[in-house]
């Protein structure tokens, strides 16, 4: 079975050998081939380029082995290909070129020709999809509506989202006008990225605790984008410190929930029945420990969900810099050695 089988069928809640494996982030600052491609190239220049973005996708892949490929970009590239371009602050987080607040703000923004100036996204997915050569998936993705108005709104990276609460608590007409643009945009910017060779396409709602009506600012969105898309291709859904409300979650028509580390997977499936895949959810912070200790607290999530369909291993959020890479591999060989062990164990 190949990465790319075992991750489709997991996502489809058919039998697998094991357990898929691929982790948020997989590509970034916790790799030292990461860090000598970025003292050359800027993080933006990686992603804006097809082949770069095709070298960095790959770089985790060859260390690891993950059964799935995530495409290295950035979920503020839509928001750039609207008007507002974006930088990194010198210590953490991002800042926005402009914050959009008012009717005049949104009068900068433009849905129109947006796809075209991603094109670049849709050439590294291409050109990622012939360098896997169908062992791994390929996973495009994006940012939900409403994360993607929360930096849009706050101008940034913010603390609390103050701003993007009091205007969805006032029912604020640019804000609905501002998620609706991006729904739009963000169906065909997936359709496209379907049609360039990604195999499923996750959603980050990264966000997703800053707001209070969560159906109306953010699933019913979610929603609009997800009907927009063939339903062969399988959405995963990653909705950060919501993991209580999955059955709200799958009402999207998601088949796979990404969840985070707060609660075990085995409780979120028993509130939720059996067809829809769950994906998780190893607290980051285990891959700053030593190997034998990651390896022990990859195996509880692993022991939480033994013999049930529908899961792939994953992190409940992204791989921090400080990550360790042998603690990394030391996960990725506890998943892909897990049902040996069992059978050993099972032959006594
Ligand atoms: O997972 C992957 O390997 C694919 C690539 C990927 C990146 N960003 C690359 C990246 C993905 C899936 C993202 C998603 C993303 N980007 C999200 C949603 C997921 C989440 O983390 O909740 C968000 C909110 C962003 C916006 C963004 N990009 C932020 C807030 C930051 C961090 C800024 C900081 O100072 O820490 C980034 C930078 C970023 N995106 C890096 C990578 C590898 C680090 C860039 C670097 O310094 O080299």
């Amino acid at each position: 079975m190949s990465g790319r089988e075992r991750f489709l069928s997991a996502c489809r809640y058919q039998p697998v050998d094991r357990p898929p494996v691929w982790m948020m982030r997989q590509a970034g600052r916790y790799l030292p081939e990461y860090r000598a491609l970025k003292t050359e190239h800027s993080f933006l220049e990686m992603v804006r380029s097809p082949a770069l973005s095709t070298e960095v996708t790959m770089q985790p892949i060859r260390r690891y082995g993950f059964d799935a490929a995530i495409i290295f970009s950035d979920i503020l590239v839509v928001p750039e290909a609207l008007g507002q371009g974006y930088g990194f602050r010198e210590s953490k987080g991002v800042d926005m070129q402009f914050a959009v607040r008012s009717s005049a703000d949104l009068q900068k923004l433009s849905a129109e020709g947006a796809d075209e100036r991603l094109d670049y996204v849709y050439g590294a997915l291409a050109s990622t999809k012939k360098e896997l050569r169908g062992a791994q998936a390929l996973i495009g993705f994006g940012g939900s509506p409403w994360t993607l108005a929360a930096y849009m709104v706050e101008g940034g990276s913010s603390g609390d989202g103050s701003i993007i609460r009091a205007m969805a608590a006032r029912g604020d007409a640019v804000l609905e006008q501002l998620l609706s643009m991006l729904s739009g945009v963000l169906a065909k910017y997936f359709r496209r990225q379907i049609d360039a060779g990604a195999d499923a396409i996750q959603i980050f709602d990264s966000w997703a605790a800053w707001c209070d009506d969560y159906e109306r600012w953010s699933l019913r969105w979610v929603r609009e984008v997800i009907a927009e898309l063939k339903p062969e291709v399988p959405v995963i859904f990653f909705a950060r410190g919501r993991n209580r409300e999955a059955a709200a979650l799958a009402s999207t028509g998601a088949r796979v929930l990404s969840l985070d580390w707060a609660t075990p997977l085995s409780e979120v499936r028993r509130a939720l029945g059996p067809g829809i895949a769950l994906q998780g959810n190893l607290d980051p912070a285990c891959l700053e420990e030593d190997p034998a200790s990651a390896a022990a607290a990859a195996r509880r999530v692993l022991d939480d969900m033994a013999g049930q369909s529908g899961h792939i291993f994953n992190l409940g959020h992204g791989i921090r810099p400080a990550a360790r890479p042998e603690s990394v591999g030391a996960v990725v060989d506890t998943v892909q050695n897990y049902r040996h062990e069992q059978s050993r164990s099972a032959a006594g």
